[in-house]
């Protein structure tokens, strides 16, 4: 079958490429969509049964940093856009391993700019996914796409560094780069080490909420649907060269967060939601909150649809429904991840 458009996805297995994969593939049958994923722990195959037979998707296991294999894929697929989401994303682990994430993070991204840039048939389209964390906290002010980036921990820093790489490739080259910066996405599919779904999975199994620290630390939450749509409109309607904020007015204090939930999992009156919650060291210095501005998206048309109140329903009721999906995925050796062009597609 002829396709109009090859879209590769880097991290398509992970959280948010997961439900990007389901939303390219279901509603763009004519486009082919290659998934480059090296299903690190964080991931499961699961999360992709619903398009994993579909003739326009295509899995490729593979590392983005593998140079080889990157350039392998660009001369030998037509890809037309490319949404890079393979990350390594988890903040904690970052203060501990700063040198994996500085790896994936800024490497991976050189691999696949210099790959995407040099293939012999030209991307339109290099939409890199990044983080309202690259502007560093902020109590008061709001961060628009002019802010400074001020990146206070190594996830963001690396992610910040990537930017520029992406940046440059523009500056210099008029590559078609747009980078996106959200807000912390949330819903269904979320591994447990992030906090909706460490929350969530503690109070399933009868834990209390870990919280960390006592500092009004706060995080503004948009649903991963109104994500898709933000990074689908990006493609179509954002201009080269450009960095679009993805924000939600929804700001959450997060003992709010845990309290709310509490009373969601455990159907407990108010007096007894204290009993679920258990205060926890936090690291000596942590960002408060991420205020962002996304009007520059707004003015192409985007609108964030999922209110927080049916948001939060859905990702309750999936992690209630899939109580085993996590627990049952064993790690993943790394030692069978395909390199280079021995790299086997695994086509559906
Ligand atoms: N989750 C959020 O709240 C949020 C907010 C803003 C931006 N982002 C960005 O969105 C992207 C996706 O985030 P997520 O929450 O889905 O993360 P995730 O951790 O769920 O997924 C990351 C994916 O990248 C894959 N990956 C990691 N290293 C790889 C490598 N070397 N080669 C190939 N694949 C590799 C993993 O297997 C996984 O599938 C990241 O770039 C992240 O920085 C996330």
């Amino acid at each position: 079958m002829d396709f109009n458009r090859t879209v590769l996805v880097t991290g398509g297995s992970g959280f948010i490429g997961s439900h990007l994969v389901c939303s390219l593939v279901s509603r763009h049958p004519d486009w082919r969509i290659i998934n480059l994923d090296n299903l690190d722990y964080c991931c499961s195959p699961r999360s992709l049964e619903s398009v994993e037979d579909r003739a326009n998707y295509t899995f490729i296991r593979g590392d983005v940093c593998d140079s080889q294999l990157v350039n392998h894929i660009f001369n030998t697929e037509n890809i037309d856009v490319i949404f890079h989401l393979a990350a390594k994303t988890h903040v904690e682990s970052s203060f501990e391993t700063p040198s994996v994430f500085q790896h994936v993070n800024v490497d991976g991204t050189r691999a696949l700019l210099g790959a995407a840039h040099q293939a012999r048939h030209q991307p339109q389209r290099f939409v890199y996914v990044s983080t309202d964390e690259v502007y560093g906290a902020s109590l008061d002010q709001v961060f628009d796409e002019s802010s400074p980036v001020r990146p206070s921990n190594p996830y963001s820093a690396t992610k910040a560094a990537a930017e520029y790489l992406v940046r440059s490739y523009w500056d210099k080259y008029k590559f078609p780069i747009i980078i996106t910066r959200s807000n912390n996405i949330y819903g269904p599919r979320q591994f447990t080490e992030k906090v909706i779904p460490r929350f969530l999975t503690l109070l399933q199994t009868n834990r209390k909420c870990t919280v960390q620290g006592t500092l009004p630390k706060s995080r503004h939450f948009l649903f991963v649907d109104d994500a898709v749509s933000a990074f689908l409109l990006v493609l179509e309607k954002g201009i080269v060269g450009e960095v679009y904020n993805v924000g939600t007015s929804c700001e959450i204090p997060i003992v709010q967060l845990a309290r709310e939930l509490v009373k969601m999992v455990k159907n407990v009156p108010e007096s007894e939601v204290n009993d679920w919650l258990e205060f926890v060291p936090d690291r000596p210095r942590v960002d408060l909150r991420y205020p962002i501005t996304c009007e520059k998206l707004q003015r192409l048309g985007w609108r964030e649809e999922v209110c927080w109140a049916e948001g939060i329903r859905q990702t309750v009721k999936w992690y209630q429904d899939h109580p085993d999906f996590w627990k049952a995925e064993p790690p993943f050796n790394q030692s069978h991840v395909l390199t280079g062009s021995d790299a086997l597609y695994n086509t559906h």
